[in-house]
């Protein structure tokens, strides 16, 4: 589990538990932690928390708990059944990986056989080593040449509509890439093509295309190149922004070269990319837009604790070009000379600066604060203030003090927050979670904590159920917490929160684990204190029954006075 969510947050080691920033919520001190002998996590800032399905469940967006047993199935080479749960595909995901294979094949033998395409590659200087390297071919003109190929290969009209290598209309399917040099994508693992990218031969609209999302591909979370590129990153990653890119920056020797396609890069690539590797070259276009993405990619990288640098290509206009031109030796040149994220980001505000202008520089200063702020490490910030009042011919104190004050204004207004959220919380407000909590805090608190230390100690379930305590559902007032007295009573010393993922909302499971957290430190966890807690909920509903007949015994009263006069 500590393997599993290091790959998310970084974790250190604290007494029996480990502890990391939240994943789930923006925080600078770490809430979050992990309890890898239970294998439960839990946040004491935000409150998320469960068990690792839990944790891929809100990490990779999968709220079925059938996906979350799937992801993890396949991490730990467990196959999981398809039809598992009640949960059908209408097409395998095997087949749609067995269409792309062939459809690779299909397009690889096109192209070997078409002279446009062939002089295509040329003009490109894309050489055939190369072009076999990354399974590269070509998508012919016509509108159903893949289509009866692969039917004649007895492929159903659903996979080749599933897996986006053809599209539907009123007549049936037709292929989706035409007249395009295709780009297979592969997995992580190289073992499987997901999707392919297909350039237009010539000009035409649109310059690329890629697969959409299919059940074996979802493009914010895959890097074209990553198949090559992970065996040769222990250094470092290069992230650029094109197919075309990535396929000469291999050929020139470059084999760490990756690219997002299709998307801007998104904080779940940059997390494959944390997975193998420490650093990030970011190298795209030269134009505005290049270097726009490129200021994106910087964030999302540090964000994933990912070091990262800028390479620019010059006199071309991205990196394919610039090899082309220059050659391997000077985009070597390029990368030694790579600027850090201030260098870049500094630049990019002074650009166009008049430094003769008080107003103008006094804007740009508070720019610069701002930039300076965002950096964590408290030397390294330290060592670009210095260099940033220099270069800016304002002095250090100044500029550091602008500095301090952000953060601890940025700080600050964090601390607010949390502390809001804990107060409504705690005031039972807005509970969406035990919607029924709020009126009902004399019996949620102590169900709770019934909850809790049953949840830490599921040997203590039978006692309490069967032994004098004589523990029922329906003591529970509320019904969250009586669903989930039913089913630690089902499971009993083999309750797991990994168990319930299918019968409770994550929303649902945070709660039930912070239950269990809260309980965690505190020393008295037995049956007595069950069976006191037992007592206040039990006590908690005589008395409004009570005070229930109460009222209807008044309204008898009134009734009845109503009636003699
Ligand atoms: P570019 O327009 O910079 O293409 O798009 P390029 O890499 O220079 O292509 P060549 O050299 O002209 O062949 C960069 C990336 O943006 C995505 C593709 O992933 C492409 O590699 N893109 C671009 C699309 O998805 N669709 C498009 O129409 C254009
Ligand atoms: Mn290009």
């Amino acid at each position: 589990m500590v393997g599993l969510i290091s790959e998310y947050t970084q974790l250190r080691r604290s007494g029996k538990n480990w502890m990391g920033l939240c994943p789930f919520h923006s925080e600078k001190t770490g809430s979050f932690s992990v309890d890898a002998e239970d294998k439960l996590f839990h946040c004491f800032g935000c409150g998320v928390g469960g068990s690792m399905f839990s944790f891929v469940g809100l990490a990779e967006n999968l709220p079925a708990f059938s996906d979350q047993v799937r992801f993890l199935g396949k991490r730990c080479g467990i196959e999981v059944p398809e039809d598992d749960g009640g949960y059908r595909e209408t097409v395998p995901r095997e087949k749609i990986r067995e269409a792309n294979k062939e459809a690779a094949r299909f397009f690889f033998s096109s192209l070997t056989s078409s002279s446009e395409a062939l002089g295509y590659l040329k003009k490109r200087e894309l050489g055939m080593p190369l072009v076999r390297h990354f399974g590269i071919g070509y998508a012919p003109a016509g509108w159903d040449t893949l289509y009866k190929h692969m039917k004649h290969q007895g492929f159903d009209d659903d996979v080749l509509f599933a897996s986006s290598l053809c599209r539907k209309n009123e007549k049936g399917l037709y292929d989706y890439f035409r007249n395009r040099l295709m780009f297979p994508i592969f997995d992580e693992s190289g073992d499987n093509i997901v999707a392919f990218g297909g350039r237009i031969i010539g000009d035409g609209k649109p310059k690329y295309l890629n697969s959409t999302d299919t059940p074996v591909y979802t493009k914010s979370r895959v890097l074209f190149g990553m198949n090559f590129a992970r065996k040769n990153c222990t250094e470092s990653l290069i992230l650029c922004e094109g197919y075309m890119d990535t396929v000469a920056l291999h050929g020139a020797g470059f084999n760490n070269a990756v690219a997002s396609c299709g998307t801007a890069l998104t904080s779940e690539q940059a997390r494959l990319m944390k997975k193998h590797t420490k650093k990030v070259y970011i190298c795209y276009d030269a134009d505005e837009a290049g270097q726009t993405n490129a200021q994106k990619a910087f964030e999302i990288l540090n964000n994933a604790g990912l070091e990262c640098s800028l390479v620019k290509v010059y006199g071309a206009k991205d990196p394919d070009e610039f090899i082309k031109k220059s050659g391997a030796d000077a985009f070597r040149k390029l990368i030694e000379n790579s600027v850090s994220r201030f260098d870049f980001e500094y630049g990019r505000i002074v650009a166009g600066v008049n430094m003769s202008d008080p107003d103008q520089k006094i804007k740009a200063a508070d720019r610069i604060a701002v930039v300076l702020s965002k950096i964590n490490g408290v030397v390294e910030r330290d060592i670009y203030t210095r260099r940033a009042a220099e270069k800016m011919g304002i002095t250090y104190e100044g500029l550091k003090n602008d500095v301090v004050r952000i953060i601890r204004n940025r700080d600050k207004s964090e601390a607010k927050q949390q502390n809001r959220e804990i107060i409504m919380s705690t005031l039972g407000y807005g509970d969406r979670i035990n919607s029924e909590a709020v009126g009902s805090r004399m019996a949620a608190s102590p169900e709770e904590a019934i909850i809790g230390i049953l949840g830490l100690h599921p040997e203590l379930i039978a006692e309490a159920a069967d032994g004098d305590v004589g523990l029922k559902p329906d003591d529970f007032v509320t019904t969250l917490n009586r669903r989930v007295f039913e089913s630690m009573n089902e499971l009993r010393s083999d309750f797991k929160i990994s168990f319930i993922g299918d019968r409770f909302s994550q929303d649902e499971i945070s709660r039930i684990t912070g239950c269990i957290e809260a309980r965690r430190f505190l020393s008295s966890n037995g049956t007595e204190e069950i069976k006191q807690c037992v007592r206040k909920v039990r006590e908690y509903r005589s008395e409004r029954e009570l005070s229930l007949d109460d009222l209807l015994r008044q309204k008898r009263e009134k009734d009845k006075k109503g009636e003699r006069q």
